[in-house]
């Protein structure tokens, strides 16, 4: 919690499409929100846009793939704001090839940024969670670790992996006061999305019953809820928001 008793929740990633609505969903819900970037200067204009659309975050930098930097990023955050009692592992990369064409960095590079990452920040929380009886931890997934996607071998293995890693720890942590859970969006408006083929992106819009892209914002109210006391028993779970176009 910070000074003034609100808890603090780390959003990797923030300044995407959905790491910002994330940002400001929770602290809609009145939680301190942290939020991580990588890229100073889109940082700063992200900011500026929080800000003149009156919302206030704290933001700090770290290289998400390296459990170094990760380990100094929260070390700061712990010292200048309180400890972190909620973590959202959003930042996510893509890099898509068909698999015979993916080289050995395209590879290296989506499984270090995209679960790495979740060790990196998640490892280097854990036990101050368990010493203080309460965490959440929200792994934001894809369909496409539940389903496979032709060009994404990096990045549905990595997506797969995030859920596994979610079902382990969610067992390990459960007595603990800790919650462990993934989400796995479907095709959602985001940068990520839009620069998908556009032929190519029409094509997956087609399959998706509901007719249309998901809204950022339609990921944000789960993590919201996820993040709350009224989520504690749910752990070990995951959530598909895709508008049917994966239904198991
Ligand atoms: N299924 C089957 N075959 C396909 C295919 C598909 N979806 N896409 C391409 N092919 C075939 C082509 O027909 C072609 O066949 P021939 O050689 O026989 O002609 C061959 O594969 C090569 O196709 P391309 O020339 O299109 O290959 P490319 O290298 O130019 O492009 C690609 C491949 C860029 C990966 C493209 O397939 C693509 O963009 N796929 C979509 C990837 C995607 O959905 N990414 C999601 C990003 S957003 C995200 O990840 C968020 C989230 O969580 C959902």
């Amino acid at each position: 919690m910070d000074k003034n008793g609100k808890r603090v929740a780390l959003v990797t990633g923030s300044t995407g499409g959905l790491g910002t609505a994330m940002c400001q969903r929770l602290q809609q819900d009145g939680y301190r929100v942290v939020a991580h970037y990588r890229n100073p200067d889109k940082a700063k204009e992200w900011s500026d846009k929080m800000k003149a659309e009156g919302f206030l975050f704290d933001l700090y930098a770290a290289d998400i793939s390296d459990y170094v930097s990760c380990g100094e990023m929260i070390a700061k955050i712990e010292a200048e704001i309180g400890p972190i009692d909620i973590l959202v592992n959003n930042a996510g990369i893509t890099k898509d090839k068909p698999f015979h064409k993916m080289s050995y960095e395209d590879w290296d590079a989506v499984l270090k940024t995209n679960l790495y990452s979740v060790f990196n920040c998640t490892r280097q929380l854990i036990d101050g969670m368990r010493e203080r009886g309460f965490g959440r931890i929200i792994n934001i997934s894809s369909v496409n670790g539940q389903r496979g996607q032709f060009g994404q071998a990096n990045y549905s293995a990595a997506k797969a992996g995030m859920h596994g890693f979610t079902k382990t720890l969610a067992m390990e942590v459960a007595s603990k006061g800790i919650t462990v859970n993934t989400i796995s969006p479907g095709y959602i408006g985001t940068d990520m999305v839009m620069a998908v083929r556009e032929d190519v992106r029409n094509q997956i819009i087609a399959q998706i019953p509901v007719g249309r892209l998901g809204g950022t914002d339609e990921i944000a109210y789960l993590v919201s809820f996820l993040a709350s006391d009224k989520a504690s028993f749910i752990t070990g779970a995951n959530y598909s928001i895709n508008g049917g176009q994966h239904v198991y």
